[in-house]
C-alpha cells in the first residue's frame, strides 16, 4: 500500500528554498497522525530539511531516504537536544548557528541498511525510488515528498492525502497535477485556510 501525503498551495507550490513555504501547525499534527508507526519515504532534500527543522529524523516512523549519492553520509543531530513537541510547533527554536550539523560518515550505510541517527531513530537509505519501494513493499509506505519523489511515485500510489492550502504562494517546487480522470476525491474536511482532502484511484 503506497500513499502520498502533501500540503499543496492553490498554485501547486509545495516548497521554497528547501523548506515549507508556510507554517501550519494543524497540518504538521495531521501529518504526524497519518504517518506515525509507518514507513515514510522521502527524497534526500526533504530529509535534510526535516533534520534542520527537527534536529533528528521523524520520530516513531521508519525514515526511508533516497539519494543517488552512494557515498551519502548522514548528519547526526545537533549537540543541543531539540525541544519536545517540535514537529507540532514546526520551527526549530535554536539559532541557526547552533543548528549546524557536523557531517560524519556512517559505518552502517548501505543498500537499505538501517542506519542509526540520533537517539533510537533509524533511517534506511536507498539509491533509487523503485529499490526503496521494493525493499519496503510489505510495509504501509507514506510518500512524504518532495517534488521529485512525488513525481516519481504518483503513478504507483493508491491514495493521496492532500492538504489544500487556500492561498497562492511563491515557491520553487510543485506538486504534480491531480488528474480527475485518475483520482477521485472521497473526503474533504474544510478548516480555516486549508482543507484535508483524500483522493483514491478511479477504479
Ligand atoms: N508541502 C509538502 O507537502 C512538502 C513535502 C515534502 C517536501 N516539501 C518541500 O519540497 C522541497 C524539496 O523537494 P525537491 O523536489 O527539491 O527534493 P526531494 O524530492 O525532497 O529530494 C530530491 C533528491 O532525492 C534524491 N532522488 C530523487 N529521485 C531519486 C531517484 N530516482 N533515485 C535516487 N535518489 C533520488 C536526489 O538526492 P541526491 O541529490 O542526494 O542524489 C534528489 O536530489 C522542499 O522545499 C521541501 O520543503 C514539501
Amino acid at each position: 500500500m503506497i500513499s502520498i501525503i502533501a500540503a499543496v498551495a492553490k498554485n501547486g507550490v509545495i516548497g521554497a528554498k528547501n523548506d515549507l513555504p508556510w507554517y501550519l501547525p494543524e497540518d504538521l499534527k495531521h501529518f504526524k497522525e497519518l504517518t506515525t508507526g509507518k514507513t515514510v519515504l522521502m527524497g534526500r532534500k526533504t530529509f535534510e530539511s526535516i533534520l534542520k527543522r527537527l534536529g533528528k529524523p521523524l520520530p516513531n516512523r521508519k525514515n526511508v531516504v533516497v539519494t543517488r549519492d552512494r557515498n551519502y553520509t548522514l548528519s547526526p543531530p545537533p549537540q543541543s537536544s531539540p525541544i519536545k513537541g517540535e514537529e507540532e510547533k514546526g520551527k526549530n527554536p535554536l539559532p541557526q548557528g547552533e543548528r549546524k550539523n557536523q557531517k560524519i560518515p556512517s559505518p552502517l550505510m548501505g543498500e537499505g541498511a538501517p542506519t542509526a541517527v540520533g537517539a533510537g531513530e533509524g533511517v534506511c537509505v536507498h539509491h533509487s525510488v523503485d529499490e526503496a519501494l521494493e525493499h519496503h513493499s510489505a510495509e504501509e509506505i507514506m510518500v512524504a515528498g518532495g517534488g521529485e519523489i512525488f513525481r516519481q511515485t504518483m503513478d504507483k500510489a493508491d491514495t493521496l492525502y492532500v492538504t489544500e492550502v487556500d492561498k497562492i504562494v511563491e515557491g520553487d517546487v510543485y506538486f504534480p497535477t491531480i488528474d480527475p480522470k485518475i483520482w477521485k476525491e472521497v473526503t474533504r474536511e474544510p478548516h480555516d485556510g486549508f482543507s484535508f482532502v483524500t483522493y483514491i484511484r478511479n477504479s
